[in-house]
């Protein structure tokens, strides 16, 4: 497995293996990385024959209070685990080397940033789409895997591919939980104990919501305050709680076949993201 820690000599890589034209998949991650991770490096395993995960925590997709200086990182054993993984590049550029000195482009989804997590994080997609556009370019890919825990990351990547007549072909995988339920998340070592256990409720309160359209209730305005109620009774500080179009994610004041329930709760200081999809 090759560690590749500057943008020049990934490109080098790139030249050498699409002159021997293998397919190249690309796993964005921003390292700590937990089983939901892995599970998207062994979905891209199997869809390429040169994989390359990289590892990069993006300072431009967190806003000015947010957990930048804290974001956990453990290089050494995120790469013990790609190594496992049969992962042939990792791409760990620096900071400098991705964003130098005098930086000023910017890649923005006008519309669908501003929705759902845009609400309360306005600069937080922009940030996204400009990193995961630079990756794009330089390890060029045929594929890139994305996970469905950041399900609106994903459908403004999609946008992006689409509106920038990108040739990369974008493969989501399922969310892999806990034993309770909680979604993994590199976040979740913030929780305590205590707020761990509560934060199962946000798969429990979904998988309500999911039982109760299949039993044929339609109001999007009654499933939330359900949703409400008990992520509530369980301290948990609601950021949103959104009823959308899986594409547009738009709000839909009927539930139906296609529907995302989306949502984002504190608990304490911890944001944490969910979601159902009808
Ligand atoms: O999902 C993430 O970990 C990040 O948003 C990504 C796609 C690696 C971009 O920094």
């Amino acid at each position: 497995m090759r560690i590749v820690k500057s943008v020049s000599s990934m490109k080098r890589l790139v030249r050498k293996t699409k002159k021997h034209r293998l397919s190249i998949g690309l796993v964005p991650t921003m390292g700590y990385l937990h089983k939901g991770h892995l599970s998207l490096v062994r979905i891209a395993r199997k869809k390429c024959r040169f994989l390359v995960v990289s590892i990069f925590v993006n300072p431009t997709q967190f806003g000015p209070r947010e957990d930048l200086a804290q974001y956990p990182r453990d290089t050494r054993r995120d790469l013990r685990l790609l190594r496992k993984e049969e992962v042939d590049a990792v791409f760990i550029p620096k900071e400098k080397d991705m964003y130098p000195q005098d930086y000023d482009t910017v890649v923005r989804a006008e519309r669908l940033s501003t929705l759902l997590c845009g609400v309360s994080r306005p600069h937080h997609f922009q940030g996204v789409t400009t990193v995961v556009l630079k990756l794009f370019n330089i390890v060029q890919p045929d594929i890139a895997v994305f996970g469905m825990k950041d399900f609106q990351q994903a459908v403004i990547i999609r946008r992006m591919i689409v509106d920038l007549n990108l040739d990369i072909r974008i493969i989501t995988g399922s969310i892999v939980r806990e034993p309770g339920g909680l979604a993994m998340s590199s976040r979740n070592i913030y929780l305590t104990p205590s707020q761990r256990k509560n934060a199962t409720v946000l798969h429990t309160a979904l998988c309500h919501a999911r039982q109760a359209y299949r039993r044929g209730v339609r109001d999007a305005k009654k499933v939330k305050r359900c949703l409400t109620r008990k992520i509530t009774e369980k301290k948990g500080r609601i950021d949103y709680i959104e009823i959308v179009h899986k594409d547009t994610l738009l709000p839909q004041k009927r539930l139906q076949k296609n529907t995302l329930i989306a949502l984002a709760v504190f608990f304490g200081k911890t944001r944490l993201i969910d979601n159902i999809l009808l």
